[in-house]
């Protein structure tokens, strides 16, 4: 039997419709015998898994792991093609390979369509721009150090491989580092030039006049103007437009100094919680050993990237997450559409580029779990087909069969499988480690593979990933074969290696070389043997995956010698409907922990509605009422998520607006950043400590 599109559409109508029980009972039977004549009809295949998933890593006689391509933990996968050992020559190969295909997209503004260069065309303008460098006195070679302070756009891509193509080492300038630290950088680099996004990003460095003695020119995306040039002039700096760079450099090729492996490629900084920014050095090959790892390790998966992918770069490519994940794509030619910048847009960005990668971070996918479950909340009828939808998909799951074409799909998913263009057939999510509901319902929802990695940027971008096919939620997966992972004792957190339990050390080609001229904080996370110490802790799991649980980093002690992890506990608060964000600080000198809630106004707004509480958003935020509410809801959420009583906030502020990337209290890849929102917040957490220890 199979089933006719009338029929199905009976059944969609009726999962629309907002109260009925018997028919949902009657529906829901209905829809599990269509599901089963669906499931013959289409005869789905499972995806072979390429290691044994009770045993997906191998333990070395010192206890190490290494990847199961990898069993003596030494021969490391240091690169997928002979040809594609840097990141200009991955390029190259991507040219090789798709000349007059599609490589980078943009749109000007939303409901139109992405316009493409090809791979020819990108590489031509990345020569042209290059050779414009060298005219402006830039030396090839990696003793040059630029900085490109951008969002995402296709002048930063023609930037980054102009550099590459000359052998000059980029180093990524960014908002939330504030002026002073890009300031600090551009003289510890001694950068002679920086190409910038706009007059008013120029502006913010001009400001540091004197601090930027090396700094000759800036380079300038946008169109400038002869005011612009005048203002610059009074720093002695000059301002040049890219297009004019890009033309001189036409006019005047240059022959190519392409670099070797072992050269220097990008400096990428942070800012770190205490003390100067630290610029982690990655040479072409840490990079390429790490990106050709995940690549190898996707097509060992049956995933592999190929020239007929394409995805959406909207994480900021300052980071080396989204900068090796461009390095892939080329690699393997496929392309790549540049976002239009606003994160509400971000919907319409994906409907009009219908990506088929989707790299994401969690609060993006918390934000989709929490959407959609609050929508099936509406409905009792809603709620069980869902349920009933999930369920189903994840018995398909755990027999590896990942799809979009099941009735499911079509009844319950498809709507939010078509936010992301409809077409999406892997998900990465990284930077921090995904709750397992929401992992479970994102690969159900999603109807593709979902990779979860673990990785940091001193070690490129990855150093576990999920086997593609991997349904059991958790944990982040057996090591890449580009590293072999260690676990070493934290007797400070009771954390030991003979329990499996412990630091995270990372050792192999993919490793970084170190903090820029900094060898002390080099000396800190990379001992002499070579291991990286992540500052995160791990743990071993039966099939010999790891799982991050802890950090040695954001944790601090109580007055009462409790240790808390901030972190743990704001990811469990969210799960509170009415939370949109969460900041938790302590006080070793405290006994007990304070919060920042922001609400999320959806949710607020509806309460309100229904509670007859009336005022504006940000009037509702400042009253006291809600503010109750609030504190009830999460510590429910907080007890029901296990949390001690000590991980529990004592009182909170509810701060109306949303931390972002743009306020600076949030990294690029979104986490909260701690020594920001410490300090913002520093007043109005003292007053509330204040106000209960006189209490
Ligand atoms: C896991 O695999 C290794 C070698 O790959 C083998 O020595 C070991 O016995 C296996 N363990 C289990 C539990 O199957
Ligand atoms: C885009 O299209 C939608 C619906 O067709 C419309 O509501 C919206 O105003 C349009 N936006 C712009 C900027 O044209
Ligand atoms: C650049 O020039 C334009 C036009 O003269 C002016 O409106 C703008 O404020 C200038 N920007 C900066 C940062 O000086
Ligand atoms: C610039 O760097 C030098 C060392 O390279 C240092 O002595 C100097 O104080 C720095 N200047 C500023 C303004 O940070
Ligand atoms: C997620 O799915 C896995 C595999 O199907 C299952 O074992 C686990 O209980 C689920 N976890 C949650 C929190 O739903």
């Amino acid at each position: 039997m199979t089933w006719s599109r009338h029929e199905m559409q009976y059944i969609r109508d009726a999962a629309g419709n907002p109260n009925p029980s018997t028919l949902a009972l009657g529906a829901a039977a209905t829809v599990t015998v269509a599901a089963a004549s669906f499931y013959a009809a289409t005869r789905p295949t499972p995806l072979a898994p390429p290691v044994d998933m009770d045993n997906q890593s191998i333990r070395l006689p010192d206890g190490s792991r290494t990847s199961t391509w990898v069993p003596d933990g030494k021969s490391f996968i240091e690169y997928a093609h002979e040809d594609a050992r840097t990141t200009h020559e991955c390029f190259k190969r991507g040219l090789r390979i798709s000349r007059n295909k599609p490589c980078l997209g943009r749109r000007n503004g939303p409901n139109r369509s992405y316009t493409w260069l090809t791979y020819q065309e990108v590489f031509d303008m990345a020569k042209d721009f290059g050779s414009g460098l060298l005219e402006e006195g830039l030396e090839p070679g990696a003793e040059t150090i630029v900085g490109i302070y951008a969002a995402n756009r296709v002048e930063w891509t023609v930037t980054d491989q102009a550099c590459s193509m000359f052998s000059i080492v980029t180093c990524a300038l960014y908002d939330t580092l504030g002026p002073d630290v890009c300031a600090y950088i551009i003289n510890q680099t001694e950068m002679p030039l920086v190409i910038c996004e706009n007059a008013a990003k120029a502006q913010l460095l001009l400001d540091k006049g004197g601090s930027l003695k090396s700094l000759k020119c800036l380079i300038i995306m946008d169109p400038i103007s002869d005011q612009n040039r005048t203002t610059a002039q009074l720093h002695d700096i000059k301002l040049v437009q890219f297009e004019t760079v890009q033309n001189a450099g036409r006019a005047n090729p240059k022959d190519a100094v392409p670099p070797s492996p072992d050269d220097l490629c990008l400096i990428c900084y942070t800012s770190g919680t205490t003390g100067d920014p630290k610029g982690a050095m990655m040479t072409h090959r840490s990079m390429i050993a790490n990106l050709a790892s995940i690549s190898v390790f996707a097509s060992k998966g049956g995933v592999g990237i190929t020239a007929e992918d394409s995805s959406l770069s909207y994480l900021p490519l300052a980071h080396v997450f989204e900068r090796g994940l461009q390095t892939i794509f080329f690699m393997n030619g496929a392309r790549l559409g540049f976002s239009s910048g606003d994160v509400k847009l971000l919907t319409d960005d994906l409907q009009a580029l219908k990506p088929t990668v989707f790299p994401t971070v969690p609060r993006l996918l918390n934000r989709i779990y929490d959407k959609v479950i609050s929508g099936v909340k509406t409905s009792k009828l809603k709620s069980m087909l869902f349920s009933l939808a999930c369920s189903s998909k994840e018995k398909e799951l755990r027999r590896r069969i990942i799809r979009k074409d099941s009735i499911w799909d079509w009844l319950v998913f498809g709507k939010i499988q078509a936010l992301l263009g409809g077409r999406v057939r892997l998900v990465f999510t990284a930077s921090a480690p995904l709750e397992p509901k929401v992992l479970n319902f994102t690969r159900c929802a999603f109807g593709c593979v979902v990779i979860e990695g673990y990785g940091q940027t001193e070690n490129t971008a990855g150093i576990s990933f999920n086997i593609p096919g991997e349904y059991e939620p958790g944990h982040c997966g057996p090591p890449l074969p580009c590293n072999i992972v260690k676990l070493e004792d934290v007797p400070e957190m009771d954390y030991y290696a003979k329990d499996d339990k412990g630091e995270v050390l990372c050792k192999g080609p993919s490793v970084f070389c170190g903090y820029y001229k900094s060898e002390d904080k080099t000396k800190e996370a990379l001992d002499e043997d070579g291991w990286l110490h992540t500052g995160d802790i791990g743990q071993w799991l039966p099939n010999g995956c790891l799982k991050i649980i802890d950090r040695k980093k954001n944790i601090f002690k109580l007055s009462q010698g409790e240790y808390v992890a901030a972190e743990k506990i704001e990811n469990t608060y969210m799960r509170s409907q009415f939370v949109a964000q969460a900041f938790i600080e302590g006080d070793s000198l405290q006994p007990y922990l304070m919060g920042v809630m922001v609400p999320d106004e959806e949710e607020l707004m509806a309460w309100a509605a229904k509670n007859d509480a009336s005022g504006s958003y940000r009037e509702l935020c400042a009253r006291k009422d809600v503010k109750e509410i609030i504190l009830k809801d999460i510590n429910a959420v907080g007890k029901k998520a296990g949390l001690k009583g000590f991980e529990m906030v004592k009182d909170i502020i509810v701060y109306p607006e949303l931390f972002s990337v743009d306020n600076g209290l949030l990294t690029p890849t979104f986490k909260n950043k701690r020594p920001n929102l410490r300090k913002f917040f520093k007043t109005q957490i003292q007053e509330l400590y204040k106000k209960h220890s006189s209490s």
